[in-house]
């Protein structure tokens, strides 16, 4: 009996402007728009490989080498729209193999821990989905793919893409119109880089689903921010991505982490995920930026107290001598500056900083 495959790779993607909220839970439609940078493939990704043959007895799931249930309503409802699309191309091409009535068997490696709390069910949904469809041989492009993926985790649909990339929240009640776009390639402005500081490994305790339904029901800060503060903010990082400003697209998503944040602690009960390191980073990238007088470095937080860190490759050397010597631990990086040199900045920074 002949088996078919197709495998995939998707990279994790991490928003600058962050989606928190929906609007239709059950399609997974967001309250607003979202932007966010895809890390590179080689960085974290997931790496998934679908096979179906007509003597499969049922759909499994292999997750890091251990098999887990294919029945969660998010990851059938994916598997119901690849079959759907499946079955049109069947319908118009007799000769086809009937795929779109046999059983899956997906498996699916991260090469990064679950557990460190980045946003693993985005890159997983978007190879999930991009494997089946290249199995099924689907003709439908990325963007339209991202609606399936979107059903399966919100952020997963911004994954189907590299480099800049928005997730338009769309209008439609079906929610057809609810997608990402690529507002710009990687290589489009490669000097952007991310650095991600695992500030905890322990999994968060409010799953990102559970804490937005409870923004959505008791925030009043939310309301401002999905009405007047997002909307004007989408159109803004875009401009700024697309024209390559990194002190603003930084400004911004410092903003936007902090604006996502409150409505966080403005929930009721409030949520907290960044924790006193977190705020830490915070005050030091603050800090560094104001002595350098220039922003050189942004920070982002999920739903989780690690920080990823944007900045552009020029300034790595600046930034990671400074995060080598507060925080002790920067992996496989030793500072390029010579010692005195070094030594001299953080001093200076040390006197300057050292009641903040
Ligand atoms: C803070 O995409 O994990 O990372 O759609 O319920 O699966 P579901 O939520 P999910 O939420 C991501 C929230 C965020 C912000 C972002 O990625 O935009």
């Amino acid at each position: 009996m002949t088996v078919y495959t197709a495998s995939t790779t998707a990279p994790v993607n991490i928003a600058t402007l962050k989606y928190w909220g929906k609007r239709d839970a059950n399609l997974n439609l967001p309250t607003n728009s979202s932007i966010s940078v895809t890390l590179a493939q080689d960085d974290l990704r997931t790496l998934t490989s679908a096979a179906t043959s007509e003597s499969f007895e049922k759909d499994t799931l292999w997750l890091n080498g251990k098999e887990e249930s294919l029945t969660n309503k998010r990851t059938q409802d994916c598997l119901q729209d690849l079959r759907g699309l499946r079955n049109q191309l069947e319908s118009q091409d007799a000769s086809l193999p009937k795929m779109s009535q046999w059983r899956l068997h997906i498996v699916s490696e991260n090469n990064f821990p679950t557990a460190a709390g980045l946003a693993s069910s985005a890159a997983g949904f978007a190879a999930l989905v991009v494997a089946v469809a290249k199995l099924y041989k689907l003709p439908q492009d990325m963007s339209e793919l991202s609606r399936i993926a979107r059903k399966g985790s919100g952020s997963a649909c911004r994954s189907l893409f590299g480099g800049y990339v928005a997730w338009e929240m769309g209008e439609a009640e079906d929610g057809l119109d609810s997608m990402a776009v690529q507002v710009l390639p990687q290589e489009a402005w490669p000097e952007m880089k991310a650095a991600i500081l695992v500030v905890s490994d322990v999994k968060k305790d409010t799953p990102s689903t559970q804490g937005m339904q409870l923004t959505v029901a008791t925030s009043d800060l939310f309301k401002e921010r999905i009405t007047s503060i997002v909307p004007k903010r989408f159109v803004e990082m875009k401009e700024a991505i697309e024209n390559r400003d990194f002190p603003r697209f930084a400004e911004m998503t410092m903003k936007d982490s902090n604006s996502f944040h409150a409505t966080c602690l403005d929930s009721y009960p409030p949520i907290f995920y960044i924790n006193d390191t977190s705020k830490k980073v915070i005050r030091l990238v603050h800090s560094i930026n104001a002595f350098f007088n220039e922003t050189i470095v942004a920070y982002t937080f999920d739903a989780g107290p690690n920080a990823v860190l944007y900045y552009l490759e020029k300034n790595e050397e600046k930034l990671f001598a400074f995060l080598y010597k507060l925080l002790h631990q920067v992996k496989g990086w030793e500072p390029k500056y010579n010692k005195e040199q070094l030594n001299g900045f953080i001093n200076t920074f040390e006197n300057q900083y050292k009641d903040k």
